[in-house]
């Protein structure tokens, strides 16, 4: 394994480090306050190639690798993990699955214009009756020869208006439970296809998350991703993917909190010094930073697998679970450190601390993570 980044690595890094600081931080309280989707944001995100970091030029993406993505969603979550979240999906859940699974025409007809960012896409799996208990699938795809009907209803879906593709998985044959289970391109527009209210969130909430509707929606034969019944398969294996680019996002948020509040520790002065001079608080930074390096290190081991080639659906789970546990407990005390600050919103801290709660929820609970893990070493 090495993780010595090269000279490429070091320049994507750089370029969504300054993307963050000069067009992500302006603005971004207000964002978050008003749960303004970022739209001029995402634009010059897609101008820059941050939405197809992993897709081949062949389809207008950036051919670049995981390490690479990793490090991108790092440093723009450190900012803002509402504009992270965006590219995260588009980039990990929809275009890497329309590349690996999808048809040629379905990548000319989608993934150029995804991985471009000229259209932005959304990932729909979760549903009412099926969160975590991903196989039990309600929303029905009836396959009536030449196209599929679809119905039911999908909710949590990020992107969920700003998107013009989304992905959806469906039940075709109840019969076979998760063999019967299909994954389908959707556009936006299409005649029964209804985007439903936004949600008001705790955190992350320049991200759009709504429910969306699907009444008697036609979606032709040619718009299903793989073999009949390769569904489930595709969602799971996509997320496999999807949690290593989560993990990175609550690095980034960890390591966002951790550089404020050691920041502020040496600038605000309690009992006649800078407090980063009373040992409770040097304390403090040392244990963040010790445990934001620890889950760097899982967050490029998961990157490292998937770009060697790799399974990366333990690793992956791995980086996830431990990352948002530390972007958790590393937010929670950067507030501590910043007192009173850092209970409001000009100071980030309590932003950042709002947001890391989502990456132990999405793409799979931590308690789901712990299933894939223990699974994957007791079948080992
Ligand atoms: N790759 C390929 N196949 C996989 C797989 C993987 N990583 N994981 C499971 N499968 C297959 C299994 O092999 C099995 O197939 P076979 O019967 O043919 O062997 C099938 O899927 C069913 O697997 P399980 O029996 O393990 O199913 P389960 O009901 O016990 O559930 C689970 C497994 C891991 C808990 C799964 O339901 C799960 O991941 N749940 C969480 C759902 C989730 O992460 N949702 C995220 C939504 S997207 C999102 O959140 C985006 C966002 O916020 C930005
Ligand atoms: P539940 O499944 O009801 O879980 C409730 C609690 O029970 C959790 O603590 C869970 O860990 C625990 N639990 C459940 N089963 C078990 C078990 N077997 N063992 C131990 N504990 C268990 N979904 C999408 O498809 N696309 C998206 O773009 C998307 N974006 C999202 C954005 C936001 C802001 C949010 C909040 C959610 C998003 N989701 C999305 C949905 C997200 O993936 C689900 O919320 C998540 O998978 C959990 O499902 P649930 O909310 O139904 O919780």
């Amino acid at each position: 394994m090495d993780f010595k980044l090269t000279e490429e690595h070091l320049m994507i890094r750089d370029a969504a480090r300054d993307f963050a600081k000069n067009e992500l931080l302006p603005g971004v309280i207000e964002r978050d306050e008003k749960q303004l989707f970022p739209t001029e944001q995402v634009k010059k995100m897609g101008e820059l190639g941050f939405l197809g970091m992993m897709v081949s030029p062949e389809y207008g993406g950036g051919g670049m690798d995981t390490v690479s993505y990793v490090l991108a969603m790092e440093e723009l979550s450190k900012i803002d993990a509402s504009a992270s979240v965006i590219v995260s999906v588009n980039n990990s859940l929809v275009c890497w699955g329309l590349e690996t699974f999808g048809t040629e025409e379905q990548k000319q007809k989608y993934l150029t214009k995804l991985a471009t960012g000229e259209s932005i896409g959304a990932f729909c799996l979760s549903e009412p009756e099926a969160g975590s208990d991903a196989t039990s699938q309600r929303t029905t795809a009836i396959d009536k020869g030449d196209h599929y009907v679809l119905n039911g209803t999908k909710n949590w879906i990020t992107n969920g208006n700003s998107a013009d593709y989304y992905l959806v998985i469906a039940q075709t044959d109840r019969e076979k439970k998760h063999k019967g289970i299909n994954a389908f391109i959707v556009e936006k527009g299409w005649e029964g296809f209804e985007v439903g209210p936004k949600e008001q969130k705790l955190g992350i909430r320049g991200s759009d998350t709504h429910t969306l509707n699907f009444n008697d929606v036609k979606v032709p034969k040619e718009n299903r991703i793989g073999e009949d019944g390769f569904g489930f398969t595709f969602a799971m294996k996509t997320l496999s993917g999807g949690r290593i680019g989560i993990a990175a996002q609550a690095l980034g948020i960890a390591s966002g909190a951790y550089e404020l509040a050691r920041e502020y520790s040496k600038i605000r002065k309690a009992f006649g010094t800078e407090i980063c001079n009373h040992q409770a608080i040097a304390f403090k930074l040392a244990d963040m930073y010790t445990e934001i390096a620890a889950a760097r290190h899982l967050v490029m081991q998961a990157a490292w697998d998937k770009d060697m080639g790799n399974n990366y659906d333990m690793s992956g789970a791995m980086a996830k679970l431990y990352a948002s546990k530390v972007a958790m407990d590393t937010t929670v005390e950067a507030v501590q450190i910043h007192g009173g600050n850092g209970y409001v919103k000009e100071y980030h801290v309590e932003r950042l601390m709002r947001d890391a709660k989502i990456t132990q929820i999405y793409e799979g609970t931590s308690e789901i993570q712990k299933i894939v893990i223990s699974r994957g070493l007791l079948r080992d």
